[in-house]
């Protein structure tokens, strides 16, 4: 019989680590491998080598077994193995994998595959199904955890315009830019959440970043040119939950990705109309005259109508109050953006 025990990660000696296993999802699948000899499934990990650290076991694991390239780790427990000879330990780890490339060469595994569940043939029943459930979990607690904290952007409004120039160079993309950081501080303020100004206004900026160079890529090369830039995980995946369904797989889940995500295209709309008035501005623009615009379709037809309303679906707000709200925030940031982007172009 084995019994397999779960602790905290620095409830067990450095030395007594003997192995690293490690729990990995890619996008939102997880990955298992099969043993060249084997028709089983198990969970990447292994032998921790003489003078290796066991995060050092977890990296060169997961590149040997599955291929990984780039992924971030997290130790997530230490977990012991009881036999009858004793008690072995190792170190359990999640990964989100960033980026996979092939097995190398001389790899003892024959096939890494994705799954949406633990497969149901493992290599070790007994051991295993503990380990996963535990990462379940674990994710879960993390997540909630998340939802409960207060958000704080890793890099400055000034490291992030910055950013933003360095990829951009189109005025309309600028404009774009701003307005809806402009729209996301107003939303931040507006429902309760304005000690994330901040966070939700540089999410806001830079969440076209990979747009004007890379529109085959749009949501797939952020995360390369954020991350290079010190852009924290939180915020990575809040720019790329805005293309959930048309170019990523990460759902909008806080508030403030929902926000992000119903007003994107909502802005390009709103603008639109704005440039048809005499005024060409919000200021003096009404929630009817953008219904009228908005039913009729072959107005700014690249304006999707259908992420609009998907936007308020996941927001649980009528279509009404997602106009009337993000014209009032508009509004709000009309005048800043038109001077930013002004300095910027013209000095
Ligand atoms: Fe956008």
């Amino acid at each position: 019989m084995i019994k397999v025990n779960l602790y905290k990660p620095d409830e067990i000696r450095d030395e007594s680590f003997k192995y690293a296993v490690i729990t990995a999802k890619y996008g939102d699948k997880w990955v298992f491998c099969r043993h060249k000899e084997r028709n089983t499934w198990e969970i990447p990990g292994g032998h921790r080598e003489p003078g290796e650290k066991i995060e050092e076991t977890a990296r060169r694991e997961l590149a040997e077994e599955t291929g990984t390239m780039k992924a971030e780790l997290l130790p997530a427990a230490a977990y012991g193995v009881v036999r009858e000879s004793g008690e072995t330990f190792g170190m359990l780890f999640f990964a989100r994998i960033h980026s996979m490339g092939d097995l190398p060469q001389d790899s003892e595994i024959g096939e890494t595959r994705l799954f949406d569940d633990m497969p149901g043939k493992l290599t070790y029943p007994e051991i295993q199904p503990h380990l996963y459930n535990f990462i379940l979990g674990w994710l879960n607690e993390k997540e909630q955890e998340e939802k409960t904290m207060t958000k704080k952007s890793s890099i400055s409004r000034e490291q992030a315009f910055e950013l933003l120039r360095r990829y951009n160079k189109e005025p309309f993309h600028i404009q774009h830019a701003l307005t809806v950081e402009g729209v996301m501080r107003w939303y931040a303020r507006e429902l309760g959440y304005g000690e994330e100004e901040e966070f939700w206004g540089i999410t806001g900026l830079l969440h076209d970043i990979d747009f004007e160079l890379f529109p085959e890529e749009h949501c797939k090369k952020a995360p390369e040119l954020l991350r290079e830039a010190g852009v924290s995980e939180d915020m990575i995946y809040a720019v790329c939950s805005h293309g959930y369904g048309i170019c990523s797989d990460e759902e909008p889940r806080l508030e403030m990705e929902k926000v992000l995500f119903a007003v994107d295209e909502l802005t390009g709309l709103i603008w639109s109309c704005a440039l048809m008035r005499p005024s060409k501005s919000t200021m003096d623009m009404e929630v009817k005259s953008l219904k009228k615009k908005f039913k009729d379709k072959r107005f700014a037809a690249g304006c999707s109508r259908d992420i609009i309303a998907q936007g308020a679906e996941r927001l649980g707000w009528e279509l009404d109050e997602l106009f009337d709200r993000t014209i009032q925030a508009m509004r709000s940031c009309e005048a800043a953006v038109a001077h930013e982007n002004s300095v910027t172009f013209h000095g």
